[in-house]
C-alpha cells in the first residue's frame, strides 16, 4: 500500500467516534514531502463533530504550512469513503486540485482529483 494510505490507517487509531462508531484517518501530504495526519474526533453535541480530513489540513495550516499535494483517506468499509462537502469545500481552499487516495485497512480502493469531486467551486476568486 502507499505510505500515505498506512499513514492515514496510523492515525485512524486515535479517532474518538462513540457516537457514530466510524473510525476514519487521514494523511495530507504537503509539496516538502512532509505529511500531516488527522482522525475524526465527534462530540456529545454532534455539530462540533470534525473529520479527520479537516484535522490533518488544520494542524499543517496552523503550524504554518502551505502547499499541498495528496491526501489519503482511510475507513474499515468494503466501499471507498469519499471526504463529506465540508471537507471538499476546505481542502479545495487550501490544497487545489488534489489527488484524493481511498482505501480500507488493506487496500487502496479509489482515487480522485478534488476538481472531479467538487465540480463548480465557491472559492476566493469569485469575491
Ligand atoms: N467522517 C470523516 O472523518 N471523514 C469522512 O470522509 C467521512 C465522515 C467522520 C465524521 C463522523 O465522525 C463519522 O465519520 C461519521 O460520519
Amino acid at each position: 500500500m502507499d505510505p500515505l494510505a498506512l499513514a492515514a490507517i496510523e492515525a485512524r487509531q486515535h479517532a474518538h467516534a462513540p457516537f457514530s462508531k466510524f473510525l476514519v484517518g487521514a494523511a495530507l501530504e504537503d509539496s516538502d514531502g512532509r505529511v500531516w495526519t488527522g482522525c475524526n474526533i465527534e462530540n456529545a453535541t454532534y455539530g462540533l463533530t470534525i473529520c479527520a480530513e479537516r484535522l490533518a489540513m488544520f494542524k499543517a495550516l496552523s503550524e504554518g504550512h502551505r502547499g499541498f499535494t495528496r491526501i489519503a483517506i482511510v475507513a474499515d468499509t468494503d466501499a471507498p469513503t469519499p471526504p463529506c462537502g465540508a471537507c471538499r469545500q476546505i481542502l479545495w481552499e487550501f490544497g487545489g486540485n488534489l489527488e484524493i487516495l481511498l482505501a480500507n485497512m488493506t487496500a487502496e480502493t479509489a482515487k480522485h482529483r478534488l476538481k472531479d469531486l467538487l465540480p463548480l467551486p465557491f472559492d476566493a476568486r469569485l469575491l
